[in-house]
């Protein structure tokens, strides 16, 4: 295809920039957490003392069944819920900065909230302007978002309202929009729901090119093919607001057997641990949870010893192919610095950006704006007609002073009424 061939070239050309890079890594540990919501005898403990390591590098994925808290940990861990929380949560060793932790870490929720009159293109344009800055040219980001598109199958529906989308595409928007500027550590809840098996392959296999970069990347996955499986590295599965299993992909099935619960054969591993940690196998979650230590140790699938702790993990980064997937050429630590983390356009651009788009959705809502726009003419009408000729000298000062007071009311009061039925 002819981008893929204009991307191979673009990549060639960035390889060498990308080895200069300096990529920063997070390594993303959390001990003893607890999460309860509700107060006095409602009060519902979610997370019950859960630990777990997840490293760069790494794509780890988050499975359990529905209700275990899985969307809990990541809200938490996200840095998007704060009460109710005991425990911590380190970076790097370190224990997290919530301000720096929201600029560092992108989250993708299951549910999407996105414009609804912006075309894919549109939207995605947007944000390349947000957030690869101005030093990125225009052709560049062009070419950026094009390969997004081309990776996550949006290509054939760039033109197309977000409005008229399909659910799926919907949800690798949202992606495609975080993956812009590829950020540290990715979040990402149930990425893969509402895809079909091939696109949730592509999907995850961005992901894993985006992990192989050094970033941590953390999605939660619902009933995922053996396929979509082997493309994690790391697993990890939440059981009742415990630690069920925490470690490689491959080393569950050792490890649920050395808890003397057998896979059968040809059945999914992911749909097994899943029963398993449904309960449908007996109280066995006690005892896996208590074999790893509620996330405390990592499961290593080795003769000799079972499990280790989680704080001695692997950082070895995989070497990136050079075909793969170019977002890497925009990584933006080496301009900001391994810490400082800023904004990658300038406040005029993000303002400038903002206000087109803005223009472009309200401009769409056609029935509102012809709403508006004949209400505006409407009211001019009647207070040009209320105050026609009322004279321009000093005895008819009240009523000019009163005509702009009216104007200045209506003008205010039409422009604050999107924010109030917003806040309502
Ligand atoms: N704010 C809340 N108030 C009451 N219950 C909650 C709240 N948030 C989550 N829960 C409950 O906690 C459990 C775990 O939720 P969640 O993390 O969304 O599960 P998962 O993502 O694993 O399906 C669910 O039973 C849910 O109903
Ligand atoms: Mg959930």
């Amino acid at each position: 295809m002819d981008t893929d061939i204009k991307l191979r070239e673009r990549n060639r050309g960035t390889t060498a920039t990308r080895e200069n890079q300096e990529v920063s890594s997070f390594d993303l540990t959390f001990s003893d957490l607890s999460y309860t919501v509700g107060k006095g005898e409602t009060a519902k403990k979610i997370l019950r003392q859960i630990s777990g390591t997840f490293n760069s590098g790494k794509l780890t994925a988050i499975m359990g069944p529905s209700g275990a808290g899985k969307t809990s940990l990541m809200n938490i861990l996200a840095g998007l819920k704060k009460s109710g929380i005991e425990g911590r949560v380190n970076v790097n060793g370190a224990e997290r900065k919530f301000k720096t932790f929201r600029k560092q870490s992108a989250y993708i929720t299951q549910q999407d909230h996105l414009l609804s009159n912006l075309s894919v293109e549109e939207y995605m344009m947007s944000a390349a302007h947000l957030k690869l800055g101005n030093d990125v040219s225009e052709k560049e980001k062009k070419l950026t978002i094009e390969l997004i598109m081309n990776t996550l199958g949006l290509t054939n529906s760039q033109s197309t309202r977000v409005s008229c989308l399909s659910g799926g595409e919907c949800k690798r928007l949202a992606i495609g929009l975080e993956l812009i500027d590829n950020p540290a550590i990715l979040f990402l809840d149930e990425p893969t729901s509402g895809l079909d098996s091939s696109s949730s392959l592509q999907c995850v296999a961005v992901l894993r090119d985006i992990a192989k970069t050094g970033r941590t990347v953390v999605a939660t996955i619902h009933q995922p093919s053996t396929r979509l499986l082997d493309q994690f590295d790391q697993l990890y599965i939440v059981a009742g607001g415990s630690c069920m299993y925490q470690g490689p992909v491959n080393s569950l099935i050792p490890y649920l057997q050395s808890m003397n619960l057998q896979c059968p054969d040809h059945h999914n591993p992911a749909d097994f641990a899943i029963d398993v940690a449904s309960g449908e196998y007996g109280d066995v979650v006690f005892r896996l949870i208590s074999g790893i230590e509620n996330g405390r140790s990592i499961y290593q699938d080795n003769s000799s010893t079972s499990c280790v702790p989680s704080t001695s993990h692997d950082t070895e980064v995989d070497e990136v192919d050079e075909t793969d997937f170019m977002i890497n050429s925009h990584l933006r630590t080496n301009k900001r610095g391994k810490n400082e983390l800023s904004y990658g356009a300038p406040f005029h651009t993000q303002v400038a950006v903002l206000l087109r788009r803005t223009w472009r959705t309200i401009w769409r809502e056609q029935i509102l704006t012809t709403m508006r726009l004949t209400l505006h003419v409407c009211i001019a009408i009647l207070i040009g007609l209320l105050y026609w000729q009322i004279g321009d000298d000093a005895h008819a000062i009240y009523n000019n002073a009163g005509m702009l007071f009216f104007n200045h009311i209506f003008i205010l009061y039409a422009a604050m009424m999107p924010t109030f039925l917003t806040c309502k």
